[in-house]
């Protein structure tokens, strides 16, 4: 299961499919994430021709809604062929089943479903101070991802840096995707929590996601090559 997933935050489909084009030629096709900014500028089409090339694909749009409203909205990318999607676990445990039960088409099937517990730009001050979350940030985690798996979730998102803390709350088959990651020698950005693809695979997480040390980097390709061989060298 162990893979790298890449981060496409880009703002047209043409700018993504150049970028793609630098990965002609392998043997393994990248796993990829689309968010909102690609998804709000592109819409359902991009996700069918990303699919239609053989990419595994995440559909990051993390929604946050009441129940209905993501029950219905997950009925609608149910009908689209992706294999990982999410949502706030600030959504509650009710809006979360609602999820589940929009994504399950009617044969049973549906892609993988993870909840996002604190945003891996957020330190434990700003969640404090800003949200009012009295809880240390390894207590709200671990709550969220219980509530994740009450609601019939398969895991969450989290920093590598709490996957071992969620696997001992909810066992280790509970996914662990995890952004905030970096190079030991590339700059940090706006993310706070972070590790290198090496500490993550150390700390248990399952699928990483990696944006701009792979997409900013001179030679893309042979990033994901270097974070592949950290994280996941079993799949080279
Ligand atoms: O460029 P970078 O590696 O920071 O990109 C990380 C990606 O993971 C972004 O697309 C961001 O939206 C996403 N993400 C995150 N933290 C979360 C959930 C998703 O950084 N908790």
């Amino acid at each position: 299961m162990k893979d790298v997933i890449i981060a496409c935050d880009f703002s047209s489909a043409s700018e993504c499919y150049r970028f793609l084009d630098l990965f002609q030629g392998q043997a393994r096709k990248p796993f990829l994430k689309i968010g909102m900014e690609l998804f709000y500028a592109e819409g359902p089409q991009m996700v069918r021709e990303l699919k239609r090339r053989g990419h595994r694909l995440f559909l990051d749009l993390k929604l946050h809604d009441i129940p209905n409203t993501v029950r219905r909205t997950m009925r609608v990318l149910s009908e689209l062929d992706i294999d990982l999607c999410n949502v706030h676990a600030a959504g509650t445990v009710e809006m979360m089943r609602a999820a589940v039960e929009g994504l399950t088409r009617p044969d049973g099937s549906r892609a993988l479903l993870v909840a996002v517990t604190q945003l891996t730009s957020t330190s434990e001050e700003r969640m404090q101070r800003d949200l009012l979350v009295s809880a240390s940030i390894g207590e709200t985690i671990a709550h969220y991802a219980r509530n994740a798996r009450e609601a019939g979730l398969d895991g969450v998102v989290c920093s590598p840096l709490e996957a071992s803390l969620v696997k001992a709350a909810c066992g280790k088959d509970f996914l662990t995707v995890t952004p905030g990651i970096r190079f030991a020698d590339s700059s940090t950005d706006d993310q706070v929590r972070i590790t290198t693809p090496a500490l993550a695979r150390e700390k248990g997480s399952d699928l990483i996601v990696v944006g701009r040390p792979i997409t900013a980097a001179p030679d893309p390709c042979a990033a994901w090559i270097r974070c592949c061989t950290e994280f996941c060298p079993e799949n080279l």
